[in-house]
């Protein structure tokens, strides 16, 4: 898969993509990326690249013109790529969304900074927007850096164990529930008799029962149209029960 990255700071993105899976990904060739700097974009002697609000107010707004000459040298005419700007407005992004674009060949990423970008690139350039979360960053090259990563782990190859992301927190719409590796007595804290076991089945429903348990605690929200089984529907009904149970207790 291909990232085009537009941005005024291109070494942002140096860490990042030199190391670990990231590194991988490009060596082995299932990941290319090419950064380009927007201010390369721009005609003007000085390159600049932002400019005053129109109807006043604080903060600088980027100019269309270095944003729409960098998108058609790069894609030209090509409708197939999704231009994508990241700022806080767009849709948020989730493991829905990053499974979604892992299907695409090629995306080309537009990093936002200042107060924001003149609205003509929204209206006439971009075909998508994304936002990482319900906070504001000081530019979209974090963000930009989150997406890459969430979908290049999707691609096929990427990850040693292909199994690997089924299992993924939000990839069944659940938590993933706790994980345990040797010593199975660390400090007289046990590893769960189950999971030494050997018993492949009560391992596989253990598992699903924690992540149903984890998901109701920290995001019951996650539950809510969810496709469950009526082994799970009782699981959870057996929580609730508990769960008043112990208000009971309490006297609440
Ligand atoms: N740019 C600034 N804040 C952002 C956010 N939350 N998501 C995406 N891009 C951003």
């Amino acid at each position: 898969m291909h990232f085009d990255i537009l941005t005024l700071f291109p070494s942002m993105f140096q860490g990042p993509l030199e190391e670990s899976i990231l590194k991988r990904a490009q060596e082995s060739g299932r990941l290319s990326i090419t950064l380009h700097n927007i201010r390369d974009y721009a005609s003007d002697k000085h390159h600049i690249t932002d400019d005053a609000p129109y109807g006043g107010g604080g903060g600088m707004v980027m100019k269309p013109e270095p944003i729409f000459a960098a998108v058609e040298a790069i894609v030209g005419q090509d409708t197939s790529v999704p231009r994508i700007l990241v700022s806080p407005q767009g849709r948020l992004f989730s493991q829905a969304i990053a499974s979604e674009l892992a299907h695409f060949p090629s995306l080309l990423l537009i990093c936002g900074r200042y107060e924001g970008v003149d609205e003509r690139v929204r209206q006439h350039l971009v075909t998508d927007e994304i936002s990482i979360g319900d906070y504001v960053l000081t530019g979209g090259e974090l963000a930009a850096m989150v997406v890459l990563d969430a979908v290049t782990r999707l691609l096929p190859g990427v990850l040693g164990d292909p199994g690997a992301v089924l299992h993924d927190s939000h990839a069944q719409g659940l938590l993933e529930g706790p994980h345990y590796t040797r010593p199975a007595d660390f400090r007289g804290w046990r590893v769960p008799e189950v999971l030494l076991s050997g018993d492949h089945a009560a391992i596989a429903r253990w598992r699903r029962e924690q992540a149903l348990r984890r998901t109701r605690e920290r995001r019951p929200d996650l539950l809510d149209g969810l496709q469950l089984s009526l082994q799970d529907r009782d699981f959870l009904a057996q929580l609730e029960m508990e769960s008043s149970g112990m208000d009971d207790e309490r006297g609440d």
